[in-house]
């Protein structure tokens, strides 16, 4: 059974500018523990692709399944993270890993038990005091995937989470989200534009077409873990998968100048 099931989903957003088809017939069947990277050119659709499942937006026909159930809106087994960690200024670490978890009326000796495991999984222990203000990029991404798992989901949705970061932070988070990710055995999406983290990541790897929203391709990533971004074997995947997405955008160049 699968655990995510997208069929025939399609959106279309009316903008100033005039509609757009963000998402068409896009059919998508997640199993369950897999690492999905989705990739496409800037404004494909990604985020809209993630954000149904999410719940945060509806589909204007097809259908989005959870575990065989419709989904009607967000919810504690689909998790997501973004580009700009969302966090609670006025909570230090570790009561913004455990807010969530005071929401749902969990008792306080166990949502800090909870958020104190969640915070070594992260590393970062030692800052369970400190404000939000006072850490770098990269640890306030780490309190958000914290966060994010405090509610145990089954699905982890990742738009874009560590573009944001230098490439040395980025390369440490790789290897704990992936860390993360075997121990817990979760699902999870994740939305990027850089190609090799994708090959890096992911089971597999879906290409999205650039103007309309299709998924053009799929990649399985075979490569035994732990990967490194500098392996030739990865450098030759992301390579070829590259070249498809460089035709995309060639391609949807030429029609918008033909348009
Ligand atoms: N709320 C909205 N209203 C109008 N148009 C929207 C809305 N959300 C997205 N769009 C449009 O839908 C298309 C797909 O947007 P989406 O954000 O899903 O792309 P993306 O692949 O995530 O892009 P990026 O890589 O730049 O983040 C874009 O053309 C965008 O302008
Ligand atoms: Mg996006």
């Amino acid at each position: 059974m699968p655990l995510v099931e997208l069929t025939g989903v399609s959106k279309v957003f009316h903008s100033q500018s005039g509609p757009i088809q963000a998402l068409t017939d896009c059919n998508v069947v997640v199993d369950e523990g897999e690492f999905l990277c989705i990739v496409g050119p800037s404004g494909c659709g990604k985020s809209t692709l993630l954000n149904i499942i999410a719940g945060l937006e509806t589909p204007d026909s097809g259908s989005v399944l959870v575990k065989s159930k419709p989904v009607t809106g967000p919810g504690p087994d689909r998790m997501v993270m973004f580009q700009e960690a969302a966090l609670f200024p006025w909570l230090n670490v570790i009561q913004n890993v455990a807010f969530g978890l005071k929401m749902a009326g969990m008792g306080r000796k166990e949502r800090r038990e909870r958020a104190v495991a969640l915070l070594a999984m992260v590393k970062l222990s030692v800052f369970s005091r400190s404000w939000i203000h006072e850490l770098s990029g990269g640890m306030k991404q780490r309190v958000a995937l914290a966060s994010a798992l405090a509610h145990d989901p089954g699905i982890l949705l990742m738009d874009e989470p560590f573009a944001a970061l230098d490439a040395q932070m980025r390369d440490q988070l790789h290897v704990e989200l992936e860390s993360i990710w075997q121990k817990t055995g979760k699902t999870i999406l994740f939305v990027t534009h850089n190609v090799r983290e994708a090959v890096r990541l992911g089971t597999r790897v879906l290409l999205m077409t650039a103007r309309d929203g299709r998924i053009k391709r799929e990649y399985p990533i075979g490569l035994p873990r732990h990967r490194q971004l500098e392996d030739i074997d990865l450098v030759k995947i992301a390579s070829v998968i590259r070249d498809d997405l460089r035709q995309e955008v060639i391609q949807s160049n030429k029609r918008e100048y033909i348009v």
